[in-house]
């Protein structure tokens, strides 16, 4: 039983001048929160030809050379680290991927003094992951450039959220009406409220399937409709998106125990066979196999479009590194060069 009903929600736009002619009037990317539905459409947009021309045997262009592009990342990465890095250079930019673990901080400078030390350096990009919800938007009132949020505490990741959508859009053929369903532990999870707010801008329905414990306190507010059982949160689903159990941010009992989380929150072949036949099932990344999902259907051919989602995230953060530096004046010349030559 739907236990929230799907309210109307009015999502604000960021209170920025924009550009003249810019269909992405923004300086950075702190959210998905802000950014109205023609800014999504057209970073996917971007994104879709990236994804096409990573399939070729010309990934690479210049269209951003001599532009510098540093990686903060204050907490592990895998996938995104590495896809900013290969996004930053399949465009040209001299990327730089600082490792926190040996830098200065370590020696007590404080975040805002780290950024201003950057700042001096004159990147053009500075993409940063922080544990702390809001720390990069702090980071980014210090900073000349564009800085990209590629995941803040439990606030924002934006980019995943994006690669999702570019996704769902290529494999569904449109977001607008599909059912998605997200599923597990929503209260700890960034990518769960990027993909809240921006599903519910581009017209999808969303529904949360979670334990009680595992819910966000604000449910109520984000404009989705929750469910406690996956029997009746998967009824007629066009897309499951799994999410990890984020061990490293609870503090106290949030579960019984992970076997039971399994039996009960846990996606399995049983369990899908609520939802549509064509149900396409994600996940960000990293899995905990055999915890919020069974290994046969993470690795189902037919359906399961993980591998896909990593694929799309470096077209995604191709887009926004592109996106954000138009303007720029070594991308003016690159981007008449360009023009010349075609
Ligand atoms: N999905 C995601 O953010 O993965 P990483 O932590 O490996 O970057």
């Amino acid at each position: 039983m739907s236990m929230h009903s799907t309210s109307t929600v009015s999502y604000p736009r960021a209170d920025v001048d924009p550009p003249s002619g810019s269909l992405f009037p923004h300086k950075h990317l702190l959210g998905i929160w802000g950014l109205d539905p023609t800014s999504i459409k057209h970073l996917l947009d971007v994104a879709d030809g990236y994804a096409d021309q990573n399939r070729t045997a010309n990934k690479n262009s210049s269209i951003c050379a001599g532009l510098t592009q540093i990686n903060l990342f204050f907490e592990n990465s895998t996938r995104t680290l590495m896809s900013f890095e290969i996004a930053g250079k399949r465009l040209g930019l001299d990327t730089i991927s600082m490792s926190t673990g040996s830098s200065s901080i370590k020696k007590g400078e404080t975040l805002l003094d780290t950024a201003a030390t950057l700042n001096a350096m004159h990147p053009d990009v500075l993409v940063v992951r922080h544990g702390d919800s809001g720390a990069v938007k702090l980071l980014s009132e210090k900073m000349d450039c564009a800085v990209i949020n590629a995941g803040d505490g439990r606030a924002e990741h934006p980019t995943q959220a994006l690669l999702d959508a570019l996704t769902i859009r290529r494999r569904k053929g449109q977001i607008h009406g599909q059912t998605i369903v997200i599923c597990g532990d929503i209260a700890h999870s960034r990518v769960a409220r990027s993909n809240i707010y921006l599903l519910n801008a581009m017209g999808a329905r969303v529904r949360l399937v979670a334990p009680p414990t595992l819910l966000p306190k604000d449910v109520d507010r984000l404009g989705v409709e929750v469910f406690h059982r996956m029997d009746e949160g998967l009824k007629g689903a066009d897309v499951v998106m799994m999410l990890r159990l984020q061990q490293e941010r609870m503090k106290g009992a949030f579960l019984p125990s992970l076997r039971e989380y399994y039996k009960f929150w846990g996606l399995t072949r049983e369990k899908l066979n609520a939802a549509k036949d064509d149900v396409l099932i994600m996940h960000p990344g990293p899995m905990n196999r055999g915890v919020e999902i069974a290994s046969d259907v993470a690795d189902d051919i037919d359906r399961s479009a993980i591998e896909e989602q990593v694929e799309m995230g470096v077209a995604v953060r191709m887009a926004c590194i592109d996106v954000l530096t138009r303007g720029l004046p070594q991308r003016v010349n690159a981007d008449k060069a360009e023009e010349t030559k075609s």
